[in-house]
This record gives C-alpha cells, structure tokens and sequence, in this order.
C-alpha cells in the first residue's frame, strides 16, 4: 500500500483501471471498511482518502477535536487490501484559500444544511476537487450520511463527471448504533444511551413523540424529519452531535 502526499505524487502513479475511490476523514471503523470492502470487490485498484476538511466543519471545536487514529488507520486499510492512501496537505488541496466553492441551493438547506450552515458547501467542493484529482470510475458513499450521498450524486451528474456513485447500507454496532468516527468521543454513559437514537427512531411513528422520548433519555434534539421516504435525525448527547436515519418504505440491503 502507498501512502500519497501530494497531486503530483498521485499523477506519478499509474493506477490499474477500474479505479475505486473512498473518501474519508479518518478515523476509520468497520463502516468505513464496508466502503472500502465493497470497492475492492469491484475494482482492480482501490484509493481511499484520509482529509480532515476544515472548510465542511461549521463549528472550530469540533474541528479541532475530530478524532485522529492515523497509525491505526493505516493498519486497518493495508489488511483490508488497500492500493494507495491518498493524504494531502491543506494548501495542496485548497491554493485557492477556499475562494471557489461548490454550492447546491435546496436540498443543502434542509436537515444538517439547516442546522450547520456551510457544512455542504464544504464537502461538495471537497468532494469535487478529491474526485477531479483521482479520476475514479467509481466512488463509494455510506447512506449514514445519507443526505450528503444524494447531494454527490447528484452534483456529479450535474457537473457531467464521469465517476459512478455508489451509495451503501449503514454498518452498525451491535447494539444499533450506527458507527461514526465521532462515537470515540462519547463518555461511558453517553455510548449506553447512544443506541437509543436508532431504536426511538425505529419503533416510533410519531415525529414529535419521537422528539420527547429522545429528550427524556438524555438527548438535546437537533431535528427528527422526514424527507425522500426517509426519517432523519440529528441530536446532541453532551457536545457531540450523532446523526441516523431510517427507510420508511422498501429497505435495500447492499450497496446500489
Ligand atoms: P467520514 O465521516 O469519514 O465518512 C466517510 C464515508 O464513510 C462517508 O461516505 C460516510 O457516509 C461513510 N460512513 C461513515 N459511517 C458509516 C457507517 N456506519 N456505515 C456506512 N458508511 C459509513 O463523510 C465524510 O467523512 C466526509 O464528509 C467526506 C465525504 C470524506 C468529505 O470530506
């Protein structure tokens, strides 16, 4: 596995075709390893990136506290046969200082667009310009972050750039809770109630009745909607910010 610094280093590289592609933020878990899984079965050569974009972050906090398990990181993708991990530098990435930007004017303003504004603009243009840098034929999203799949989706169909997007089922723990890098942060007894949010979410119905009963186990409520035969949810447990969401009609069960 080679582990790429620069755009000029990757243009070096001569990458077998199909090319497949996951973006990341680090600190990896099992449902990054479902991404990365899914497109070494169907590529002959498999990228993943590890950037934290600063420009996708509406609060410096959080931010500044994401966590970074690189060593770890690494270890995981080289024994889940990955070719090249792709790791630029801020500048590299951004000479513009963040000048040009990728926006989407109504499905960006709903749900965490809402909540965090900005949040899309910086993970569109991220996502454009880590897409325009590898060329991959395809790339693999997580429905976790449901919101932000169909948004890539359609900004590549949009903008005519010729990767596939491949949208996958969220990986969870066992006891329900869906897995994200932001779950190391929970306390003891923050991770004993984090699962609640996916069973409430589940078992309800009721969008308000979902709001008090999310309320009355400890979380501070951010949105319960729905949208796209979808219900979504963001809340707060202490500072940090766990998101789900549930089909509401027909469930997929692998990767489309
Ligand atoms: P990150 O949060 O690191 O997630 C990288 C990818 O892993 C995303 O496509 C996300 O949806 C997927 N993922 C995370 N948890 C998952 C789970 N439990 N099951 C399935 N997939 C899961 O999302 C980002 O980074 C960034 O916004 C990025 C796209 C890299 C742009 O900076």
């Amino acid at each position: 596995m080679k582990i790429v610094k620069s755009i000029r280093e990757w243009k070096n590289a001569k990458p077998e075709k199909t090319v497949g592609f996951v973006p990341t933020m680090g600190a990896l878990h099992r449902g990054h390893l479902s991404l990365v899984e899914e497109a070494r079965n169907n590529n002959s050569t498999v990228v993943v990136s590890i950037f934290v974009n600063p420009t996708q972050f509406n609060d410096k906090n959080d931010f500044h506290s994401y966590p970074n398990t690189w060593e770890k990181d690494i270890s995981m993708l080289k024994n889940a046969g990955v070719d090249y991990v792709f790791s630029p530098e801020y500048k590299e990435l951004y000479s513009d200082e963040y000048r040009y930007q990728i926006s989407e004017k109504k499905m960006a303003s709903v749900l965490c667009g809402e909540s965090r504004p900005g949040h899309f603009d910086g993970v569109l243009t991220v996502v454009m310009k880590l897409l325009n840098i590898i060329k991959p034929q395809f790339a693999y999203f997580g429905k976790k972050d449901y919101q932000q799949y169909m948004l890539i989706r359609d900004m590549v169909a949009t903008f005519f750039i010729e990767t596939q997007i491949v949208g996958c089922d969220i990986i969870r723990e066992t006891d329900g809770l869906a897995m994200s890098s932001r779950n190391l942060l929970l306390s003891e007894p923050q991770r004993k109630t984090a699962p609640l949010l996916y069973k409430i979410l589940q078992q309800t119905s009721n969008v308000n009745e979902i709001k008090k009963q999310l309320a009355v186990v400890g979380f501070k409520v951010d949105y319960v909607e729905e949208f796209w035969q979808r219900r979504f949810a963001a809340a707060f447990l202490g500072k940090v910010r766990l998101i789900d969401n549930v089909p509401l009609g027909e469930t997929y069960d692998s990767c489309s």
